[in-house]
């Protein structure tokens, strides 16, 4: 089935859970670390033809069913003119810093600034005609601004939560400008081709769910709602990890698809969500890398959890480790590829009520 993941993403049936996994082009396959030997990252977005290469190279081994256009959430910035090296993540130049920072920060039109980005989902289509549909993606207004501000993960984005309580007008101004930015690039992603979206919010989690209800959520709101004005039949992905507190109000992003981690068993997850949204995930990543017994249960888990309804995509909870055997994905996909109609014995005792058929 062509577009069971399109279908999924609006909870219509399908004959079993579509898969792709985040970060499936990246440094666990052989073959992109030797691309990047021979290309820097930046040199790889940037490069249509090479980004292509990338995000084709997980479909050569696995039967996935979406491809992801190969680059990074930063790289609209660097081309809003904010200069940075990857060391394997983003590092800023030159943080923001003041509000005149945040006023100078150029927003020029995507499709000028990084019409790299166009080209290679033209060619991406191209290449798999029809066969796999093709994700474009962004991050989101508030992981955007903590990069921007300085600092990464390991020291919990110190900069931007500070400046969300010293000078909360400026980060709101930021915000603005990066949710009008983003909305501007994801449209320019559907129109070179990506038939759906995903909006990576990978440090909203940090906040308290006032923080995220009262800053984040409106601006994504309004980068999701431009986004449909423009293009209504293309299915938009929220992904916000670590933020099982915030996943009722996100049911109000206006999303098709929220993704969950693997924090929020997907059960609990359609409780709070109401089946009014479709679920992407959420298998641990680090579930990949024990023996390929337990990557079965462990996927047959998340199935189980996910109850068989339409509306799952199965994914990874965050993005794939380096680390990642390749065995281990081939195992997930052939549990995932098990688990359809002949498969549904297997999935209902993993759920602990016995066979039923
Ligand atoms: O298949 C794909 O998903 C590839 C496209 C892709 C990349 N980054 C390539 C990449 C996507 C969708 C991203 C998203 C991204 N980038 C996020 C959101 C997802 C998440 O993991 O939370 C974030 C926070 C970033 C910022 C970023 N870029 C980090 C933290 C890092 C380094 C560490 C890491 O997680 O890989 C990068 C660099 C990066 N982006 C690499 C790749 C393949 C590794 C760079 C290299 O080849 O050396």
């Amino acid at each position: 089935m062509e577009d069971r993941f399109l279908k999924a993403c609006r909870r219509e049936p399908v004959d079993r859970a579509p898969i792709w996994i985040m970060r499936q082009a990246g440094r666990y396959l052989p073959e992109y670390r030797e691309l990047r030997e021979r290309f820097d990252f930046l040199t790889v977005c940037k490069t249509p033809e090479l980004a292509v290469e990338a995000s084709l190279q997980p479909l050569r081994r696995f039967r996935l069913d979406a491809a992801i256009v190969f680059s990074d959430i930063m790289v609209p910035l660097e081309a809003m003119g904010c200069a940075m090296t990857f060391d394997p993540g983003p590092r800023l130049a030159r943080p923001l810093q003041s509000r005149a920072d945040v006023e100078r920060l150029r927003t020029p039109s995507m499709e000028e600034a990084v019409p790299y980005v166009g080209q290679a989902l033209v060619l991406l289509r191209r290449e798999l005609a029809g066969r796999t549909p093709v994700i474009g993606f962004c991050g989101a207004p508030f992981t955007l601004a903590a990069y921007l501000c300085g600092g990464d993960g390991r020291e919990g984005f110190g900069a931007v939560r500070t400046l969300l309580h010293r000078d909360p007008a400026t980060l709101a101004l930021l915000l603005e400008k990066l949710g009008e930015a983003m909305a501007d690039y994801l449209a320019f992603q559907i129109r070179s081709g990506a038939q759906a979206v995903q909006v990576f919010d990978s440090w909203a989690g940090l906040l308290s769910p006032g923080d995220f209800d009262g800053l984040v959520l409106p601006v994504v709101r309004r980068l999701i709602a431009r986004v449909k004005e423009a293009h209504p039949a293309a299915p938009v992905i929220y992904f916000a990890p670590a933020a099982g507190h915030q996943l009722e109000s996100a049911v109000g992003s206006g999303a098709d698809v929220l993704g969950v981690c693997w924090r929020t068993p997907l059960d609990r997850a359609r409780r709070i969500t109401g089946g009014l949204v479709a679920l992407q995930g959420n298998l641990d990543p680090h579930a990949l890398l024990g023996p390929p017994d337990q990557v079965r249960a462990r996927a047959r888990e998340v199935l189980a959890a996910a109850g068989g309804t339409p509306g799952h995509i199965m994914n990874l909870g965050h993005g794939i480790l380096p680390e990642t055997p390749i065995e281990s994905v081939q195992v997930l996909i052939d549990t995932v590829e098990g688990s359809g109609a002949a498969g549904a014995g297997a999935l209902a005792l993993a759920r602990g009520r016995g066979g039923g058929e």
